[in-house]
């Protein structure tokens, strides 16, 4: 039998738009409080609002993840205002592309500060809560270049691999204290990662929609504790 999540907290980085959002609201909507985590403080706070219409309580705290002090402070005022976390949704991720030697190696190391060591960063700070709790649950967005390398993405694919890895360790560290860590792999998902300021224009039935994930990501988490779902990985049906 599943379980039901109505009175969890939420933890999730990206929350200001696309996919974190989505999952923002779609967790409000199953009675989930959250903690909102972004660089830009009133994209976060629109959210917010709109979480707290559906009766939960948000917060937000406004914090570049590849950045460890701002990380543990903006852990520590979830912390304060919500109390500490039961769910941990690192989202937040940047893409870089190109050929290889035409790459800045600065936006190829920026890439990997963001997609690995934030997700390093926000983990290393929720943990302890979790362990405390003896349960809990930490999703980690990975992406299908996280699986399989493609021309032209050696940053994002090498970030995402390396996501990939990092879950998989700390999930066989942490079972022992009923803390389920997974990766969610999608494919294209139409956000302005992808489409920028073409986003409008996306035909919506062709390209997976941020919603379609958090649907995805509560019915994860609502599966009855003893089991999980350690990799999974989203496509298209026909995008074509
Ligand atoms: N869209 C896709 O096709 C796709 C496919 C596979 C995987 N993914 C992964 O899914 C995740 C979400 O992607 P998305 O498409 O929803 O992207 P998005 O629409 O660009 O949203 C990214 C979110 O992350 C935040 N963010 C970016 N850099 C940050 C940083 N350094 N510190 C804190 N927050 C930061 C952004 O807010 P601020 O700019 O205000 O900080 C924004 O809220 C990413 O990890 C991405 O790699 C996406």
């Amino acid at each position: 039998m599943a379980q039901s999540i109505k009175g969890k907290t939420a933890y999730i980085t990206g929350a200001g738009r696309g996919i974190g959002k989505a999952v923002a609201l779609e967790l409000a909507r199953e009675g989930v409080h959250v903690g909102l985590i972004a660089r830009t403080e009133s994209s976060l706070e629109r959210v917010a609002e709109e979480v707290m219409s559906h009766g939960v309580k948000a917060s937000v705290a406004a914090a570049d993840i590849s950045d460890m002090e701002q990380v543990n402070a903006a852990i520590s005022k979830l912390d304060d205002d919500l109390g500490g976390a039961d769910i941990l949704i690192n989202n937040a991720g940047i893409g870089t592309y190109g050929p290889f030697l035409e790459i800045d190696p600065e936006d190829w190391k920026r890439t990997f500060e963001v997609n690995v060591f934030g997700t390093y960063y926000v983990t290393r700070a929720v943990l302890p809560q979790l362990i405390k709790k003896n349960r809990g649950d930490i999703i980690n967005i990975s992406s299908s270049s996280g699986l399989k390398g493609t021309a032209n993405s050696t940053a994002y694919c090498g970030s995402k691999f390396a996501v990939q890895g990092m879950t998989e360790a700390l999930m066989q560290e942490v079972r022992q204290h009923n803390i389920r860590v997974m990766t969610l792999n999608p494919s294209l998902v139409a956000t302005e990662l992808v489409f920028g300021d073409e986003l409008d224009q996306v035909d919506t039935e062709k390209y997976m929609q941020p919603e379609d994930l958090a649907e995805h990501m509560v019915s994860q988490l609502k599966l009855h504790p003893r089991i999980f779902i350690k990799q999974s990985l989203q496509w298209a049906t026909n995008p074509f």
